[in-house]
């Protein structure tokens, strides 16, 4: 399930500790939903950079929580990004660094970043050093 409702995902402002201040209208070509547009559970963003891709911005409504919404998120992410021709799946987080381990992401050193990712706003300025850098093979 792939809907996109964004402007009122936007609208509905999900209080949650993610770096989205550089998010413009195009970076929402690449955000999947779960729910509905009247009834949005949940969000994920990719970045498509080639061979390479970027998982942004993952939220899930508190009330939803724990009924699966989050993995399926990241599995049609996972299986977006592929069908876009991307290899490896990377993102930055926080607050859900087991959560991602859980489902195959390995935390690896910043340093190793490919050059797409390292020249992106999100990479270098938005996320906190302390964020942990995790990619997965697609
Ligand atoms: C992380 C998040 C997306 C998970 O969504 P969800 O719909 O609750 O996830 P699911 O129902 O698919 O999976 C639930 C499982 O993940 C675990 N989990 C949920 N949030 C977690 C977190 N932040 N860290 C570690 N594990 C977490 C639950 O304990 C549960 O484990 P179980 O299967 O053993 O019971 C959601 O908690 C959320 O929106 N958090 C706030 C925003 C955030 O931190 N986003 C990540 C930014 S990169």
């Amino acid at each position: 399930m792939s809907i996109r409702y964004f402007a009122v995902w936007r609208k509905r402002a999900f209080i949650i500790p993610i770096c989205t201040s550089d998010l413009e209208s195009r970076h929402f070509d690449n955000f999947l939903g779960c729910g509905t547009p009247e009834g949005p559970r949940g969000v994920v963003g990719l970045e498509i950079l080639g061979s390479v891709a970027l998982l942004r911005s993952l939220a899930v409504a508190e009330e939803t929580r724990g009924l699966g919404c989050g993995k399926a998120l990241v599995a049609e992410a996972e299986n977006y990004a592929k069908d876009k021709g991307a290899r490896e799946l990377y993102l930055l987080t926080t607050t859900a660094e087991s959560f991602f381990a859980r489902l195959g992401y390995s935390r690896v050193e910043r340093k190793t970043a490919p050059d797409q990712i390292k020249h992106m706003n999100e990479f270098s300025a938005l996320c906190p050093d302390r964020a942990a850098f995790m990619v997965k093979k697609l």
